[in-house]
């Protein structure tokens, strides 16, 4: 049998050397490399290394963590349910289970009422999906050709910003549509800016010459995250929805990442005067911890009813994520936070203009609220992009002690996207700020230099 290496991260450099010789001989890589710290603990904004080092959370974890890392009011809630009420047989119900489902329809317009309580976002995806296809009796879906909405079958199918290569056929009838980018825009009004009517018109053509008449929902973000943090423009959801109605399809949408606050309303729909048939939450809504949540109409519940939906999973309704959830509607409420995102998030976009004015690499910055999206750009005239520059700027960040995300997809720049707790203060965006600026001055400086 081969020796075995234990490592307790905390004590020195030899213990860290174990700590990598035994991730790295007994991890799956999911998602390419690992980040190379050993993460000790985290609290509010911050992560902290074994060896010492706090990092500024920009990411809020993987962009779920809106009320910072272990909110002593989270703690205390998980702490008491485990306690008391912690996992129960999929058919039973509890009270922290039905109180959320009551309060979540107290946080959104008339016709969403009904909640199914999952616990990701992928399999929240889905449960929507299943649903729309049964109440219809269609199986076509439509998505953003940028899109992701997770890593299970349905869910998968449906995403195309990564990972459709090589894992064989996705689901019979998906479909894309392009993304309209109003920074680069594909079809074009005479000043050269997003006609994203026509595009809109001609993506539509498109699915009915390919849909074999059976088009059952559009899934979409309200505003694409892993796309690259693209806002579709103001009216382009009413549209949308209409191209639905005409088809008889269902309209989805996913707020994993836009929901529960952080754009600066509770759900980013809001903006649009736009009410989709499901509605699915998850990221945000655990605020750290898995729950998701599928949120629909009384008809379309009634309608999956009759016709037999089954989507009973071992955690469904479980109590313990149940009461976080509650717990995390509880803060956002008595601490105001869509009004924070906002306040927040005009600090963060002067911060970033200013950073834009400063590094001619800077090509856009985009977003809303807490959501924000810098795109990286070798030259503004062409937008021509670079690879190494972003994955410069991102190791120098981690260096100088901020964790940020980058997107790098065919077609764009690597578009940073920055999405800090709810709970941050203004010095410590400032703190990210600032380490994000010199990271783009020193990554442009190394390049010039070679
Ligand atoms: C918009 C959106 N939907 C769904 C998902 C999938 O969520 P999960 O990873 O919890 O399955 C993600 C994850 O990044 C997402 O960004």
């Amino acid at each position: 049998m081969a020796a075995q290496t234990t490592a307790s991260p905390s004590t020195g450099s030899s213990s860290a050397a174990a700590f990598w010789a035994d991730a790295d001989r007994h991890l799956v890589r999911y998602g390419g490399d690992f980040t190379r710290e050993i993460i000790e603990r985290a609290a509010g904004s911050f992560v902290f290394t074994a060896d010492g080092r706090k990092i500024l959370d920009f990411t809020s974890g993987q962009m779920s963590a809106i009320l910072g890392h272990s909110h002593p009011e989270i703690v205390a809630t998980v702490q008491r349910q485990v306690a008391t009420l912690d996992h129960l047989y999929s058919g039973m119900l509890s009270g922290p289970v039905v109180d959320l489902a009551r309060r979540l329809a107290g946080t959104l317009p008339g016709p969403l009422e009904k909640a199914l309580l999952l616990t990701t976002g992928a399999e929240s995806n889905e449960a929507a999906i299943r649903m729309a296809k049964l109440v219809t009796g269609k199986h076509e879906i439509v998505s953003f050709a940028r899109s992701w909405h997770g890593m299970t079958q349905a869910a998968a199918s449906a995403t195309y910003s990564a990972g459709r290569k090589g894992y064989g056929p996705g689901a019979p009838g998906n479909f894309a549509i392009p993304v309209p980018n109003a920074y680069r825009p594909d079809f074009t009004t005479a000043e050269g800016t997003l006609d994203w009517r026509r595009q809109l018109d001609f993506a539509f053509d498109l699915i009915d010459a390919q849909s074999t008449g059976s088009l059952a929902a559009c899934l979409v973000e309200p505003i694409l995250s892993s796309g690259g943090i693209i806002e579709p423009p103001a009216g382009y959801f009413a549209a949308l929805r209409a191209k639905c109605r005409e088809r008889g399809m269902l309209l989805i949408l996913d707020e994993a990442q836009t929901g529960l606050c952080r754009t600066g309303t509770w759900y980013a729909f809001e903006r649009d005067g736009v009410v989709p048939d499901i509605l699915t939450l998850s990221k945000t809504l655990g605020a750290g911890l898995p729950l998701a949540a599928v949120i629909t109409t009384a008809e379309i519940e009634q309608e999956a009813y009759e016709r037999g939906f089954l989507f009973f999973t071992t955690h469904v309704a479980d109590p313990l994520v149940a009461a976080v959830g509650n717990t995390v509607l509880d803060v956002l409420t008595d601490d105001k936070l869509d009004e924070r995102a906002r306040s927040l998030g005009a600090f963060l976009r002067d911060g970033l203009e200013d950073i834009a004015s400063r590094h001619e690499v800077v090509g856009d910055i985009r977003g809303r609220g807490l959501l924000a999206g810098l795109e990286l750009v070798v030259d503004r005239e062409t937008k021509r992009s670079s690879d190494e520059l972003g994955a410069r700027v991102t190791r120098r960040c981690l260096q100088l002690g901020l964790h940020m995300n980058i997107v790098q997809l065919p077609g764009m720049g690597g578009v940073f996207r920055i999405a800090p707790p709810l709970t941050a203060t203004e010095d410590e965006l400032a703190l990210g700020l600032s380490i994000l600026d010199e990271a783009i001055g020193d990554a442009c400086a190394a390049l010039e230099s070679r």
